[in-house]
């Protein structure tokens, strides 16, 4: 059985694809420990309460600096002691001493195809305003190790998508969402607790 913790920060739509594919049987062999947020006001934290998951909030505004964040933050992983931290969203950089404990076991889903419109100032919204600025007609999203990093982790899975004419970035977002991301993460999830991954050279293989 696969032991993950799911991090988030706002809506929690992706943690929400992740329970659908449970109880659909998409995702076999898993099991959520707790879902953490570093917003009290997450939509994410009632989705896990309506369904019996712990949840946690650790704020960086909680803390006096972000050592202290950090440390909290790692110190709670460490406890739950997970095989998998999943980040659903999750807009907070991990510390780098967190990313070395858990190496190769945390993953992330980005909504950009990596190496575009990724890395520092590209997450949630923002991302898909710089694409519809840029002009681009495929975007999608991409499921990735997390390393020390930004968004530079081995890329597990990818899905384009379009992008159309009249798009704002709510409805780019949306249809990125639809058509990558609650797709894209599940996979992921359940491809790795069936050992159906491994990190060979800092590159994913499919065994
Ligand atoms: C998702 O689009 C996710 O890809 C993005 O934040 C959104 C969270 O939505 N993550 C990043 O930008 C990470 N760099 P959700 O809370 O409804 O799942």
């Amino acid at each position: 059985m696969l032991r993950i913790v799911v991090c988030v920060s706002g809506g929690g739509t992706n943690l929400q694809a992740i329970l659908d594919a449970i109880d659909r049987g998409k995702i076999t062999n898993t099991e959520i420990l707790a879902v953490i947020s570093n917003n009290a006001g997450a939509r994410a934290l009632t989705r896990a309460e309506s369904r019996g998951i712990p949840g946690f909030c650790i704020s960086p505004k909680s803390f006096s600096d972000r050592e202290a964040f950090n440390r909290a933050f790692t110190d709670k992983i460490c406890e739950l002691n997970p095989d998998l931290v999943v980040l659903a969203g999750f807009l907070v950089r991990i510390p780098e001493a967190m990313v070395a404990r858990f190496s190769n076991r945390i993953i992330n889903i980005h909504p950009s195809l990596i190496p575009s419109f990724c890395g520092v100032g590209y997450y949630g919204l923002k991302v898909h305003e710089k694409v519809l600025e840029r002009g681009i007609r495929v975007t999608g999203a991409t499921v990735h190790f997390v390393n020390e990093g930004m968004d530079e982790g081995p890329i597990i899975a990818q899905r384009a998508v379009s992008v159309e004419e009249e798009d704002t970035p709510e409805s780019l977002q949306r249809r990125v969402m639809e058509q990558a991301e609650w797709i894209l993460l599940p996979e992921a999830i359940d491809d790795i607790a069936d050992g159906r991954i491994a990190v060979v050279n800092n590159k994913v293989r499919r065994q």
